[in-house]
């Protein structure tokens, strides 16, 4: 397994997990959801590197840095995924294996929801499971990243 970490990068509002819309969320907290996926990850041999913005010029900053210093991304881009050129064009920039999460399933909700400006950027996309989501995306990457599979 590389000795570089993934990068878990969370866009804007995900702070607010555990207080924002709960019948949508649930009452699990970012610092939560970190915590099963630092697990998650060490039980797989990989160490996570764990953020959360609420600028979308940090998180296209962050995929740049992960170009050199990840061995994937799982980013959960938040609203932006429906409205961020620049994210997907960060995430081709960046050349490497990368899974879009969503806690809910988007393709559930408002029609605003259904498309993701980001999906043609990765390998796959995880959506609906809750903190799962997470979980299997942390799962996927590292098959991803023992077969260095990039987008
Ligand atoms: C979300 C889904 C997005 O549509 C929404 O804007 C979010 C969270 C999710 O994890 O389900 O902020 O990415």
């Amino acid at each position: 397994m590389s000795s570089k970490p993934v990068y878990v990068l969370n866009g804007p509002n995900l702070n607010m997990l555990g207080q924002r819309e709960r019948e949508v969320y649930g009452s699990t907290t970012l610092v939560d959801v970190e915590k099963h996926c630092r697990d998650h990850a060490a039980e797989r041999g990989m160490a996570i590197e764990f953020r959360q913005t609420n600028s979308e010029g940090e998180l296209i900053s962050w995929i740049h840095e992960a170009r050199d210093k990840a061995c994937g991304i799982a980013i959960n881009a938040g609203a932006y995924t429906h409205t961020s050129v620049a994210l997907h064009d960060a995430l081709k920039a960046a050349e490497l294996p990368a899974v879009e999460v969503h806690l809910s399933n988007i393709h559930k909700r408002e029609e605003f929801r259904h498309k993701s400006l980001i999906a043609p950027a990765v390998n796959g996309v995880i959506c609906g499971f809750g903190v799962h989501s997470y979980l299997l995306a942390i799962t996927a990457l590292s098959s991803l990243v023992t077969s260095n599979k990039k987008v």
